[in-house]
C-alpha cells in the first residue's frame, strides 16, 4: 500500500521496483518480500525479491557508469548533489511517512531524519569540492641521499563501485551518508537497503534520479539476504564496502574480498556519572540517550555505571522522567514506539527475564503488547547479567552501582563494543582522564552519545566497527591515493 504523496511511478501493483540503469524495474524472479509494519504486525509494502543474475547485471552497469563519472568535473558532481539534497527535502513527509510505517520512527523524528540527510548530501558536496581539490606536491630532496630531481604530485581517485548497506534504523540517513560520499569522490554506488526501511530508501534513491545523476550511476537492489546478500558482497566487482548494522558486519568483514571496508557494528555505551556531577543533566541525558527512537541506536546509552554515593538521587530522577513518557503508535509521536521485530521484541524479553531471576531491581513494571515495550529502567544490575553486556536495541536500560570510578572504566573497556561512552563531571581534569582510559571511539563529556553533528569523526573500537565515518572520513576513505612523479634531468643537466 502506498502513502499519500509516495513516488507512484516506483509501484507497480502493489509492488516496489528496484532501480537499475536509470530505470525502475521489476524483479525477472517474480517473487517478492513483505515489509511487516512493526505497529500493526501487518504486511505493509512488498519490494522485488532481485536475482543474482541481477546482481551481476547491476555491477557491469555500474562498472560502465563510474569511468564516465569519474571524469565529470567535481563542481558538475556536487550540483547534482545539491539538487539531490534539495529534492529529498522537498519530499520529506512521503519519505517520513514510510519510516513511520516501515521502521515505527516517530513522526518527527521521521521528518527530522531526512531533512538530516539533505543536509548531510549538501555538506558533502561543499566538503568534496574542497577537499578532492587538492593533493600534494613532494620534492625528493626532502629524503636522504636524494637530488632535487623528481618531483611528486598526489591526488585522490575514486574505488569504483562503492557497495552501501545501511540498517534499518536510520535507512535514509545511513544511506546517504554512504552515498553522497561515494558520489562525490568518483564512486559509482550499489545500495542494498535494509528490508525494514526498503521502500524510504527507494524513496529517497528516486530523489536522486530525478536530481538527473546519469543512469547506472546509482543502483537499488533489494531481495533475500540468503539469496543476494553474500553474493552482493562478495561479488568481484565491488571495490569497496560500507556497512552499518549488527553482527552480520563480522561475518561480512570475514568474506569479503581485498577491498577497503568501512563498518559500524553497534555499541554497548556506557555512561559514567561521578559524585560531583550535575545530577539533573545526567538524568535528562540518560533518559534521552537511552530511550529515543525506543533505545535503537548504536549511539544509545546502553549502560549506566554510576557512583553509589548520587545512585538513589540518579534513579529517582530518571523514573520520574521516564513516568512521564508517553508510550503508542508512531504516528501520535510517542516517546516509546514498537520495536522493530517481533524477534527484536523476544530478544528484549529474554534479557529482561535474566535480570530479573538474577535479581535485578525493576524501576517500572515490565509490559510488553506485541512489539510495543515500555520503558523499563533496571537497578542494582550485576555483572553476571547478560544486560550488564549485551546489546538490547531497545528500551531497556541497565544500571549499575559503582564505588569507584576505574571499576567504571574496567567495565566499559571489557565490553567487547567500543563505539562512544560519556562522562558526567564538573571536574574537566577528570574528565579529560577518564575519557583518555575509555576504550571507545569517543567519548562525551557532559552528554548522551550521539553520532551528529555528521561532519565529526565516527568509530569504534574493537567489535563496533573498522575504520572511520564522517562525511571527510568517508570521502577519503573511498578514495586512493594516486602519486605521478616527474623525473628531471640529473644535477649535473645545465638549462643553458
Ligand atoms: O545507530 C547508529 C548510529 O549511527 C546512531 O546515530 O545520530 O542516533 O547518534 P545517532
Amino acid at each position: 500500500m502506498a502513502g499519500s504523496g509516495a513516488f507512484v511511478e516506483l509501484l507497480e501493483e502493489d509492488v516496489y521496483k528496484y532501480y537499475f540503469d536509470g530505470e525502475w524495474r521489476k524483479s525477472a524472479s517474480g517473487k517478492s518480500v513483505s515489509i511487516i509494519n512493526p505497529t500493526t504486525r501487518k504486511p505493509q509494502y512488498k519490494v522485488q525479491a532481485c536475482t543474482q543474475e541481477e546482481v551481476n547485471k547491476i555491477m557491469e552497469t555500474s562498472k560502465v557508469a563510474q569511468k564516465a563519472w569519474a571524469k565529470t568535473p567535481l563542481w558538475k558532481r556536487a550540483e547534482l548533489l545539491h539538487r539531490a539534497a534539495v529534492l529529498l527535502k522537498e519530499h520529506k513527509n512521503p519519505i517520513a511517512e514510510c519510516l513511520v510505517k516501515e521502521i515505527a520512527k516517530p513522526a518527527k523524528d521521521a521528518v527530522t531524519e531526512v531533512v538530516r540527510s539533505g543536509d548531510l548530501v549538501s555538506y558533502c558536496a561543499e566538503e568534496g569540492v574542497r577537499i578532492l581539490g587538492e593533493g600534494k606536491f613532494l620534492v625528493s630532496d626532502s629524503f636522504p641521499g636524494n637530488d632535487r630531481n623528481k618531483l611528486c604530485l598526489t591526488s585522490k581517485i575514486p574505488l569504483g563501485i562503492v557497495l552501501a548497506i545501511p540498517p534499518f534504523n536510520y535507512p535514509v540517513n545511513l544511506a546517504v551518508s554512504k552515498i553522497a560520499p561515494a558520489l562525490i569522490a568518483g564512486n559509482s554506488v550499489v545500495l542494498k537497503p535494509p528490508t525494514q526501511g526498503a521502500v524510504a530508501a527507494l524513496h529517497m534513491v528516486h530523489c536522486f534520479h530525478l536530481a538527473g545523476f546519469p543512469k547506472g550511476l546509482i543502483s537499488c537492489v533489494t531481495g533475500k539476504g540468503s539469496e543476494i546478500g553474500d553474493f552482493l558482497t562478495m561479488h568481484p566487482g565491488v571495490n569497496c564496502i560500507s556497512f552499518t548494522g549488527g553482527d552480520t558486519g563480522i561475518a561480512i568483514s570475514k568474506k569479503a574480498g581485498m577491498v577497503p571496508l568501512q563498518m559500524e557494528l553497534g555499541g554497548k555505551d556506557a555512561c559514567i556519572i561521578l559524585e560531583d556531577a550535575d545530577i539533573d543533566l545526567a538524568a535528562a541525558n540518560v533518559v534521552k540517550g537511552g530511550f529515543s527512537y525506543s533505545g535503537q541506536r548504536c549511539t544509545a546509552v546502553k549502560v549506566v555505571l554510576v557512583m553509589e554515593s548520587v545512585a538513589d538521587a540518579l534513579v529517582e530522577k530518571v523514573k520520574a522522567k521516564v513516568a512521564k513518557m508517553t508510550v503508542g503508535p508512531p504516528e501520535e509521536n510517542c516517546d516509546i514506539t514498537p520495536v522493530v521485530t517481533e524477534s527484536s521484541a523476544n530478544y528484549i524479553e529474554g534479557l529482561v527475564m535474566d535480570a530479573k531471576q538474577k535479581g535485578a531491581t525493576f524501576c517500572q513494571e515490565y509490559k510488553r503488547e506485541g512489539n510495543l515495550i515500555w520503558p523499563l529502567l533496571l537497578d542494582h544490575v550485576r555483572p553476571d547479567m547478560r544486560l550488564a553486556w549485551e546489546e538490547p536495541f531497545g528500551p531497556v536500560l541497565p544500571v549499575i552501582r559503582i564505588t569507584t570510578v576505574e571499576e567504571g572504566i574496567h567495565h566499559c573497556n571489557a565490553s567487547n563494543f567500543g563505539l562512544q561512552g560519556c562522562i558526567f563531571t564538573r571536574d574537566i581534569n577528570k574528565a579529560m582522564m577518564i575519557s583518555d582510559a575509555m576504550e571507545t571511539g569517543t567519548v562525551q563529556i557532559n552528554s548522551a552519545p550521539a553520532r551528529g553533528p555528521d561532519h565529526f569523526p565516527f568509530q569504534g573500537l574493537r567489535d563496533s566497527g573498522i575504520g572511520s565515518q564522517g562525511i571527510t572520513n568517508s570521502i577519503s576513505m573511498m578514495t586512493k591515493v594516486k602519486s605521478t612523479v616527474i623525473n628531471l634531468p640529473t644535477p649535473s643537466y645545465t638549462m643553458g
